[in-house]
């Protein structure tokens, strides 16, 4: 679906990306695990254009994006074809359940407002918020309102989803609704880049693990081999510390 080359992000001189390769296949789910300040969200938010890349390419079904002189509708194109789910929400305080699902769809996507507010219903009913869609974030459970932030992204029917972390600002009693939820979604084969550091469930529902360290990608393969024989002394030692 989207090939990634060379993806090179530098902060203050600093590569945080250092050249990452990356094939995503429609319908693959790719977790991604390393250590804090590893650029696990810096290649989420560049893919998304949340971040200027310096230097690297896209390739989208085919098409070859030059991140450096991408065109505003080459842009555009990236951000409809993915959804993020953010670590802290990122909902708008001033608007209901129903209007923060909605919101996207009729900015971005151009759904009229009546579909759109139609859109949401169906989705609060989908992820069990029904009674919430006249709440506002700040009278939500942290649980829900990330179902809320996942709910607008199943609601742009996005064709990638990145999602960064999406548990780890959670009190720990909210984790297990959330994880269930991203399970379900991620059981649909939704094409799915998500960072966590929730092993199990990474086990459960990932294609892929890749390991980054340092703005690489250390060492990737299938949940099994990954989380019971690493080959890489760093995934080894970082696995050793969290599991
Ligand atoms: N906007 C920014 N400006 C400067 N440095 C940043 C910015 N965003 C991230 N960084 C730095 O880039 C590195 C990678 O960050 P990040 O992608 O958030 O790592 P991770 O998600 O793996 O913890 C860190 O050293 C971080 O401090
Ligand atoms: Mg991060």
């Amino acid at each position: 679906m989207i090939q990634i080359r060379g993806l090179t992000k530098i902060y203050n001189g600093v590569p945080v990306l250092n050249g990452i390769d990356l094939d995503i296949k429609k319908g693959e789910r790719i977790a991604i695990i390393g250590p804090s300040g590893t650029g696990k969200s810096t290649l989420l938010r560049c893919l998304n254009f949340l971040e200027t890349p310096e230097k690297g390419e896209y390739i989208l079904d085919g098409k070859m994006i030059d991140v450096q002189k991408a065109k505003a509708a080459q842009i555009k194109e990236m951000r409809l074809r993915t959804a993020f789910i953010f670590q802290n929400y990122a909902l708008f305080a001033n608007k209901t359940a129903r209007d923060n699902i909605a919101e996207g769809l009729i900015t971005v996507r151009g759904v009229a407002k009546e579909r759109a507010l139609e859109r949401a219903d169906h989705i609060l009913q989908d992820i069990g918020l029904a009674d919430k869609a006249d709440a506002y974030p700040a009278s939500l459970s942290g649980g829900q309102q990330q179902r809320v932030g996942i709910g607008r992204a199943m609601a742009s029917d996005a064709e990638l989803m990145l999602v960064d972390e999406p548990t780890s600002a959670l009190d720990p009693e909210w984790v297990d609704e959330v994880l269930q939820l991203l399970t379900r979604v991620a059981q649909a084969h939704q094409t799915m880049l998500i960072v966590t550091h929730e092993m199990a469930f990474a086990k459960e529902i990932a294609d892929r693990v890749l390991f980054m360290e340092g703005g690489r990608i250390v060492e990737q393969g299938p949940p099994e081999k990954i989380f019971t024989n690493p080959e890489d002394p760093r995934t080894r030692s970082f696995l050793r510390k969290i599991l």
